[in-house]
């Protein structure tokens, strides 16, 4: 089979035979979609297609306990998708990614760059589903698209905000490198806030 995308090489499809059409979709979907590889995971864009897996994620009320923003219903989340998500592709062509993990494409959560144009910054937003914590997916995938910010999308700095109690999300942006710069009130919340500059650039 021959699939013309900039992302094929990350999946030598294997001759169809013997494969379901399912599969050979599924495949082709994320060939299409993929942004960012890691050794574990693989994140794509969002569809117009998402809003469920949006759902799901986000009406885990511990999931949002630190990031206030419930999602109370499946046409909410479609909202978010259509008025939010997809429209910052075109606008800052980068936004938010799923993730998922690279042996079985379960979605374990996302990763996202928000711009806050009140602020005139990038900032890095990440979430997962519980069943998904402790794995270090969340360091794995925030790392990565940090590389990818820098590398592909040559943004000057990056910053990230975490809680003073949202302890497990201060730990990724350290792991990640990022410098503590001190707190801050944020939408109406204290954040510990971090930033990295952009090495490749001088
Ligand atoms: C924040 C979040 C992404 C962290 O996910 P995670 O799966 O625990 O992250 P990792 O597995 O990569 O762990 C990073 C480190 O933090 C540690 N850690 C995680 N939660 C912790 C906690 N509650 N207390 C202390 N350490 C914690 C881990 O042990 C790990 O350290 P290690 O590598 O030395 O073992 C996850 O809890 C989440 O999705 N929360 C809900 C959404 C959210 O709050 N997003 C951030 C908004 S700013």
């Amino acid at each position: 089979m021959l699939v013309h995308s900039k992302n094929a090489h990350l999946f030598p499809i294997p001759n169809e035979q013997g494969l379901s059409k399912t599969t050979i979709q599924t495949i082709l979907f994320f060939v299409m979609n993929v942004v960012i590889e890691t050794n574990r995971l693989l994140l794509r864009t969002f569809t117009i297609d998402d809003a469920g897996l949006i759902y799901d994620l986000n009406n885990d009320p511990e999931v949002t306990r630190y990031t206030h923003d419930p999602i109370m219903g499946f046409e909410e989340a479609r909202k978010v998708l259509e008025k939010t998500i997809t429209p910052e592709y075109v606008l800052y062509d980068h936004g938010r990614w799923t993730a998922h993990t690279k042996h079985d494409l379960a979605f374990i959560g996302c990763c996202d760059f928000k711009f806050r144009p009140e602020l005139n910054e990038i900032d890095l937003g990440y979430r997962f589903k519980q069943l998904y914590w402790g794995k270090r997916y969340a360091t794995e995938a925030t790392f990565a698209s940090i590389g990818y910010g820098f590398e592909k999308r040559n943004l000057a700095r990056i910053i990230g905000r975490a809680e003073p109690g949202n302890v497990g999300s201060w730990l990724v942006l350290e792991k990640c490198g990022m410098m503590y710069i001190g707190d801050e009130l944020v939408d109406g919340h204290m954040a510990r806030t971090y930033e990295l500059v952009n090495p490749f650039i001088r």
